[in-house]
């Protein structure tokens, strides 16, 4: 129906999305564990064109160097036999109870000390193997409790945290850029930069806030009920869109991760749409999405081997299909007539005329003496059917 992902699309994975075994808090694994270099080459059959990773997830960091080498050497090999590229890196600072207070705002300085230093050991292998992009996501970096944290403390300490991470990017002359990660909640209680907006001011606080931006994920806007539209296109619009994580999620409940689109379809359709275009549909195109199209999600628990391939082919099929979908909509001319009824034109026109300055606006009395509120609040603005035509390319 839709045609076979190609590496153009720049569709990535995560190695521990596929490699998921599927242990939840209440059950063990129902996967055998997945070897790297087998989840590489079945991506790029799939016609995936990256793979992503924690450190851990291709060497755990108990391991000696010479088995860390080895490790990598068949990471490697895989990546040169397949030609995928590993566009982006991040680190796993939750899994081992080392973290269980956090990494970068632990309590505990000498736990803070050795989080940077497995994030710097990673820095230096993903800026090896090509990564643009670095991710941190501070899964631990929270509270159960409120008394269990100085706000202000842990802020200046994850501060001080990316900034440092961002100097050793600096002065080892890496082309890697920073992207935090954004979360509500799980595994902590309450995760500092719960949403894309907390995360976006923090960066606004940094040294180094240049070289930092956002991964944010669908389903954890979502989690905290919030709109990944709106979130990832004020993100996109502040420049500040380096990566994104692509899953589905019902509502605010735990984080499903299920696969794209197979959660709020509409919002998933304008997602697309967004990242396509850069703009609202019909509107004038924008500056688009131009960074991986990066899979976030667990096959479910449910599925075996075969399952895990066919939910990762069905993560890029989604994204193919909305794309398809948001490119028959765009070009539709019913469409470019509902956006223009809408007005969507006319948001793109600055508010002020060109050279306009206060003063004329202070004296254009037909900006407030002579306007007339009642008609213009009379005004419909076909919003319903510009949704309906969405639906009717959608499901239609
Ligand atoms: C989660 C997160 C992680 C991060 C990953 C990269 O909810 O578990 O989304 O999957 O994306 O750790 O930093
Ligand atoms: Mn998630
Ligand atoms: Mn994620």
């Amino acid at each position: 129906m839709v045609r076979k992902p190609v590496p153009d699309d720049k569709f990535s994975f995560g190695l521990w999305t596929v490699g998921w075994q599927a242990a939840d808090p209440f059950g063990t694994a129902t996967r055998a564990p997945l070897d790297p270099v087998e989840s590489v080459h079945r991506l790029a059959e799939l016609g995936a064109w990256g793979v992503t990773f924690h450190d851990d997830d291709l060497t755990p960091f108990t391991v000696d160097d010479a088995e860390r080498s080895t490790r990598i050497a068949r990471f490697r090999r895989a990546l040169d036999e397949t030609g995928m590229t590993v566009p982006m890196a991040t680190t796993n600072l939750f899994q081992h109870p080392v973290f269980k207070d956090g990494a970068l705002t632990s309590n505990d300085r000498d736990v803070r000390r050795f989080a940077l230093r497995k994030v710097m050991r990673n820095m230096d292998l993903a800026a090896e193997l090509g990564a643009q992009t670095y991710v941190l996501w501070g899964g631990r970096e929270g509270s159960e409790t409120d008394a269990a944290k100085d706000v202000a403390a842990a802020f200046d300490r994850y501060r001080e945290g990316i900034d440092t991470l961002a100097q050793y990017v600096v002065d080892q002359g890496y082309p890697l850029r920073l992207a935090l990660e954004p979360k509500p909640n799980e595994p902590r209680g309450d995760i500092f930069l719960p949403t894309i907006g907390h995360a976006l001011a923090f960066i606004s606080q940094l040294d180094h806030h240049e070289l930092v931006g956002v991964n944010p994920e669908v389903g954890h806007e979502q989690m905290a009920g919030l709109n990944v539209v709106h979130g990832m296109g004020q993100a996109l619009w502040q420049g500040k869109l380096f990566h994104i994580d692509l899953n589905g999620q019902k509502g605010t409940r735990f984080d499903q991760d299920l696969v794209f689109g197979h959660g709020d379809l509409l919002s998933a359709f304008f997602l697309v749409d967004l990242l396509e275009y850069g703009s609202t549909p019909g509107g004038e195109a924008g500056p688009a999405y131009t960074g991986p199209r990066h899979f976030d999600y667990k096959p479910l628990r449910t599925e075996n081997t075969d399952g895990v391939w066919a939910s990762a082919a069905a993560n890029m099929e989604s994204y193919l299909m909305l794309k398809a979908k948001a490119q028959a909509f765009r070009g539709d001319p019913r469409v470019r007539q509902a956006v223009a009824d809408a007005g969507l034109d006319e948001l793109a026109r600055p508010t002020l005329a060109p050279g306009e300055t206060l003063g004329d606006l202070l004296s254009d009395r037909s900006a407030f003496e002579d306007f007339d509120a009642d008609k213009a609040g009379a005004r419909g603005y076909g919003f319903v059917e510009l949704s309906r035509l969405a639906m009717e390319h959608l499901i239609g």
